[in-house]
């Protein structure tokens, strides 16, 4: 059977084939570990897929635990992780929980035979990152990272922009994350949002980052809750990341600037999301040596139509089909790895009041 998805992609299942708890082979029995703030979402989109189904939900606090019962009344809820992590009958568990846990709850699913899905940032530092894939590639499992945004509409089509050759060479990628809360008590802004551009980044730059300069500063809870993260690439490719919890208002607004064409991409239009503008400065040799002709290009601007999807139910597919079919994801753990060393070369920057760290 084959499933055509949105953005071109497709998946593909083996057929369907009951086994004797009554839930079709072709169904990878999925338990959650976190319902706060995001766990819902999590939990609303695996449990909706053809191809997956949330069989038990875990949190330890007691009014989360309500919340899941009064949403799901059949669901069965547990207060204990133990019980998701050594179920026999779970092939994969999802890690929905602040970022300090993510490790040790990772490497005991990964022990117990079990696929991960797990929250961004991947780890809190990048050693742990390293012996979570080396036990997945031991155990033979999967392990995926919630890199939502590049199952976006947005996303897909930037980066079919750029494979195209629309937006010429690469200049920069800037963007502009903030607005009031939510604060995290175990992470910095920067560990907490700046996860969502600097993945994006890995998608749709070709190229690797080379070093990393970041600023910020914390006035609240100990923690930066402001934060300037400039990343550099070969080919003077450079991106800007500004992530902030105490802003007044929302903004979700990114510049992607290429030789031959710009783009914005407001994240908080409901419509035109993606604007592209024929927009360039060319500059060409005067006829006397050292003379530079610049010229400014101002021609249309267009908006390439988005798909309206919700990303985490692509997401949530293809977390299923790369079970089922034995691929590898393009956001796996090493997607993840890659992220975490740059926000732990990201906090040795800050520590220093923005000293370039090479990575
Ligand atoms: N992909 C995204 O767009 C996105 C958006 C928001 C949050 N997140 C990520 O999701 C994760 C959770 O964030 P959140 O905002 O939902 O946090 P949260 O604090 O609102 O919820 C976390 C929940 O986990 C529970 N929990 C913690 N440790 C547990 C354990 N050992 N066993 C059982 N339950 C446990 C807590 O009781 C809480 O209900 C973080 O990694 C965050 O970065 C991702």
């Amino acid at each position: 059977m084959t499933t055509s998805m949105n953005f071109g992609l497709t998946w593909s299942f083996p057929p369907i084939a009951q086994m004797e708890s009554g839930v079709a082979e072709d169904v990878i029995r999925i338990g959650v570990i976190g319902y706060g703030y995001w766990g819902p979402n999590i939990v609303r989109n695996f449990h909706g897929q053809e191809h997956s189904r949330v069989v038990m939900v875990c949190d330890k606090s007691a009014s989360s635990v309500r919340r899941v019962r009064q949403s799901y009344p059949d669901m069965l809820v547990t207060g204990d992780a133990d019980e998701i992590l050594k179920a026999t009958d779970i092939d994969a568990v999802a890690i929905v929980t602040p970022v300090h846990t993510h490790f040790e709850l990772a490497k005991r699913a990964l022990e117990n035979g079990k696929h991960v899905f797990i929250e961004k940032p991947f780890t809190s530092t990048s050693a742990q990152g390293e012996k979570l894939l080396e036990l997945a590639e031991r155990k033979n499992l999967k392990i995926m990272v919630d890199h939502t945004f590049l199952f976006t509409g947005a996303v897909k089509r930037m980066r079919q922009l750029i494979d195209d050759g629309v937006l010429g060479d690469l200049y920069y990628y800037d963007s502009t994350r903030v607005n009031l809360g939510l604060l995290q008590h175990d992470v910095n802004v920067i560990w907490d949002l700046a996860p969502h551009d600097l993945s994006i980044m890995d998608y749709l730059i070709p190229e690797k980052p080379q070093a990393v300069v970041a600023t910020g500063e914390r006035h609240l809870n100990g923690v930066a809750d402001i934060g300037f993260l400039t990343v550099y690439y070969p080919k003077n490719i450079i991106g800007h990341v500004n992530v902030n919890w105490l802003s007044p208002v929302k903004v979700r607004t990114t510049l992607i600037g290429g030789e031959k064409k710009m783009l914005v991409w407001n994240d908080l239009e409901a419509d035109e999301k993606l604007k592209l503008y024929d927009k360039g400065v060319d500059i060409a040799c005067g006829q006397k040596i050292h003379e530079l002709l610049v010229s400014y290009r101002s021609g249309d601007m267009w908006a390439p139509k988005v798909e309206q999807i919700e990303a985490l139910k692509v997401e949530a597919s293809y977390f299923a089909d790369c079970i089922l079919n034995d691929k590898n994801a393009f956001n796996d753990g090493q997607a993840g790895l890659r992220v975490v060393k740059v926000l732990e070369a990201a906090n040795q920057s800050l520590e220093q009041k923005g000293k370039i760290v090479h990575l």
